[in-house]
């Protein structure tokens, strides 16, 4: 099969066929770097409120909406993990390819298995809706993975503190409770899909519940928005305290995603490298208020428009320190790409990553393309400008692989990023969208021509 029909039907029904992951497994991305991006990109809905919010369907009987639901492999595992339970999820096809329609009205099964939950420590989050409204809940442990160990004791102690029995047995986390009783949760440490998973239980618990040291991120707000519309009761979401009192029930809604502002921020890096003028259209600029700053610190000239953000750059970068912290702190899921904007800045740069102890991994591959970077501990100092060149790498999570393919938009000659179907858990038609503003970039893979023509509803 020739590669362009073989792109064809990756770009139309990469998520929505029969094809197997395991299929896509090795695929590579072949970029040839130096080109400046110029035009207009457009920001899909974040993957990281779709997933929230795809589990909060399990708290209702009706239908749960959802619109601007980004085409990514964490959606589909999702949909497989809820329609595994016995939810039906239809996921769009044609025009209304960004939407999803769950109804979990016959859950049978309130079960995450470690098959599911491996690929996707996000299925975490069925745990707490499950045992609000089933009164059990049996979720995998998810186990260590590549950026750092990733316990879920928040969520344990979170429930526990609503009166569920928790007991980790085999490998599995098991949660059961007749009802769940209001209570005062503070959490030990911020926790985006802890406080998710905490809010989303609080709604149908007997009473009112009080959290504390919640997770402030522009999600959690999107979640609680969802809840609202569906009959929770909840306030203080974005800030650290969130109240909410307990409903008996609740009913179905339709809501529409917010714009990824991950997604948006490793586009605008983009448009900083190689002197490039982007308009990446359809994010949420007040998401992003501290990247865009320290963007603007390093040179690059930053305007928001009426639907998003332009990125103009010169070309001369200077060296900025940045250290990631929880919302509205700089993002740990940007500190990759900014890592590949480093190596192009004049000077010295340290990034600090605070959130997980293992992100750095990306650092070893850029190293292998000439960058100037040294790891002590948490601190990774990044001296620049480097010319950077092609090389063979291999992406190690879904963060690290955007900033490969970043730092091969820059480098000089060709760049083959390995494993990116690591890429294809958040971003939705990454080289689609780049070659559309003039990067050269193309897939290449390994899918058997007799699997290529299999496209059923899956
Ligand atoms: C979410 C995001 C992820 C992002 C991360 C930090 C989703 C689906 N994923 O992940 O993209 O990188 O926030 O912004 O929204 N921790 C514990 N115990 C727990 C839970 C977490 O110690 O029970 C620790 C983690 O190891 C980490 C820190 O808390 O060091 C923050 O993790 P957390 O906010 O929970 O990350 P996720 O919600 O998994």
């Amino acid at each position: 099969m020739g590669t362009s029909s073989r792109l064809q039907l990756q770009r139309t029904d990469f998520q929505w066929t029969g094809l197997r992951e395991k299929d896509f497994e090795m695929d590579k991305f072949v970029i040839r770097g130096g080109n400046p991006l110029l035009g207009t990109i457009h920001v899909s809905g974040a993957k990281n409120s779709a997933l929230p919010l795809m589990a909060a369907a399990l708290l209702t009987d009706e239908q749960v909406i959802l619109e601007n639901i980004p085409q990514v492999r964490d959606i589909q595992t999702e949909r497989n993990l809820l329609a595994a339970m016995g939810a039906t999820v239809e996921l769009g096809y044609g025009k209304a390819q960004h939407r999803t329609i769950i109804q979990c009205d016959k859950v049978l099964n309130p079960e995450a298995s470690y098959e599911l939950v491996k690929t996707m420590r996000a299925s975490t989050l069925v745990l707490g809706p499950l045992v609000a409204r089933f009164g059990r809940a049996r979720v995998s442990l998810p186990g260590g993975c590549a950026i750092g160990a990733r316990p879920i004791d928040l969520h344990i102690k979170g429930l526990e503190r609503l009166g569920a029995t928790m007991t980790v047995e085999h490998g599995y986390v098991e949660a059961k409770a007749d009802r769940l009783r209001g209570g005062e949760i503070a959490f030990d440490k911020i926790s985006v899909t802890g406080t998710e998973d905490l809010l989303m239980a609080a709604t149908l618990a007997d009473g009112d519940t009080i959290m504390q040291n919640c997770a402030r991120e522009p999600e959690v707000v999107d979640l609680a928005n969802l809840l609202i519309k569906m009959g929770a009761n909840i306030e203080g979401a974005g800030t650290s305290t969130i109240r909410i009192k307990g409903v008996a029930k609740l009913h179905g809604a339709k809501h529409r995603i917010i714009p990824d502002r991950i997604e948006a921020g490793t586009f605008i890096v983009a448009g900083a490298l190689n002197g490039g003028d982007l308009h990446v259209v359809g994010c949420d600029p007040s998401h992003l208020t501290v990247v865009l700053q320290k963007l603007e610190e390093v040179g690059v000239k930053i305007t928001k428009t009426a639907d998003g953000v332009r990125v103009q750059s010169e070309g001369s970068l200077k060296a900025a320190d940045v250290a990631t912290e929880e919302y509205p702190g700089f993002p740990t899921d940007m500190q990759a790409q900014f890592m590949a904007l480093a190596t192009q800045a004049e000077g010295t740069s340290i990034i600090t990553e605070n959130i997980f102890e293992n992100r750095f991994m990306h650092a070893q591959e850029m190293l292998r393309m000439g960058a100037n970077i040294k790891i002590e501990g948490r601190r990774a100092i990044v001296r620049g400008k480097t010319l950077l060149s092609g090389a063979a790498v291999l992406a190690s999570d879904l963060r690290a692989s955007a900033s490969l393919v970043l730092a091969a938009l820059v480098a000089d000659g060709e760049t083959i990023i390995d494993r990116v179907y690591h890429i294809d858990r958040g971003y939705e038609q990454i080289e689609e969208k780049l070659k559309g503003v003039g990067a050269q970039i193309r897939r290449i893979g390994e899918l058997l021509p007799k699997r290529a023509g299999v496209v059923t509803k899956g």
